[in-house]
């Protein structure tokens, strides 16, 4: 196990800024737009926080950003370390803890996911009602916490998010975000499973971080940039350069999303 040592890491974000943001935001593909959006403060890469991992997929920085979004003040997290990178679950959730050890009370979690739902289109946004842990991992394993996961997806932030959507007319999805290891994409069988599962979209993160976000007591939202639909459910090969151009297509609607979200919470 890595050493936990989120801790340091939270003292290093202390000592960079003095704002104390209760409201986080992880940046998956398809949502790093909003950087432009951002009002910057300080900025600082993961590879001088002690214990973060620096991702090594393209389109994922590795850079925290302390800023004002829609005028409110938050921690923007600009990539994440992926399971499928080989990274242990410790390590793919480090910074969650380290968020919360920080003084983040919120935390909204952002990534590209395949559409399940027949009602879905690319280029469509879901928030995540509940998930289905498929990663055959769990990031709580070696530290028993029997942590209740009835309701990860707070309601309040979740209407924040729908609010969000309504002002820059955006109509948004709901649904179950199902979490696998990857890299590979899924075989048609296994969408047509997952659906009878009642997984509405598909992804490789979220899951580790929002159950680390529940057990160290923060509220969690999130939400889907549906980049293509699910293997079998078009007729098209998938391929991470579509992910890419789907995520390029609608990044000025997802960076808008954000900040109006980032607004309302501001106004809370
Ligand atoms: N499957 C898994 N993860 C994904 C997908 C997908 O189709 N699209 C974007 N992330």
């Amino acid at each position: 196990m890595d050493s936990p040592n989120f801790q340091t890491a939270a003292a290093r974000l202390k000592k960079l800024s003095p704002l104390r943001p209760t409201l986080a935001i992880v940046l998956g593909s398809g949502f790093h737009h909003v950087l432009t959006e951002l009002r910057v403060e300080k900025n600082i890469s993961y590879a001088k926080i002690p214990g973060f991992p620096v991702p090594s997929v393209s389109g994922h920085a590795g850079e925290l950003y302390f800023g004002r979004l829609g005028g409110t003040p938050v921690l923007v997290l600009s990539g994440r370390a992926h399971f499928y990178e080989g990274h242990s679950m410790e390590r793919v959730t480090f910074a969650v803890r380290a968020l919360a050890a920080f003084g983040i009370r919120d935390l909204l979690l952002t990534n590209a996911a395949g559409g399940i739902n027949r009602k879905f289109h690319a280029g469509d946004f879901m928030v995540l009602t509940d998930h289905i842990n498929f990663m055959g991992a769990n990031p709580l394993r070696g530290a028993p916490h029997f942590v209740d996961l009835t309701r990860v997806y707070d309601a309040r932030l979740s209407a924040l998010l729908f609010r969000a959507g309504k002002s820059c007319n955006l109509k948004l999805q709901r649904g179950v975000y199902l979490a696998v290891s990857g890299p590979s994409y899924e075989t048609p069988a296994e969408i047509r499973a997952f659906a009878r599962l009642g997984a509405d979209a598909v992804g490789m993160s979220t899951v580790p971080e929002a159950i680390v976000a529940r057990q160290c007591g923060l509220n969690v939202a999130a939400v889907s940039c549906i980049t293509n639909l699910a293997a079998g459910i078009s007729k098209e090969k998938l391929s991470h350069a579509e992910v890419l151009e789907t995520a390029e297509r609608v990044k000025t609607l997802a960076a808008k999303l954000l900040k109006y979200f980032c607004g309302l919470y501001g106004q809370n």
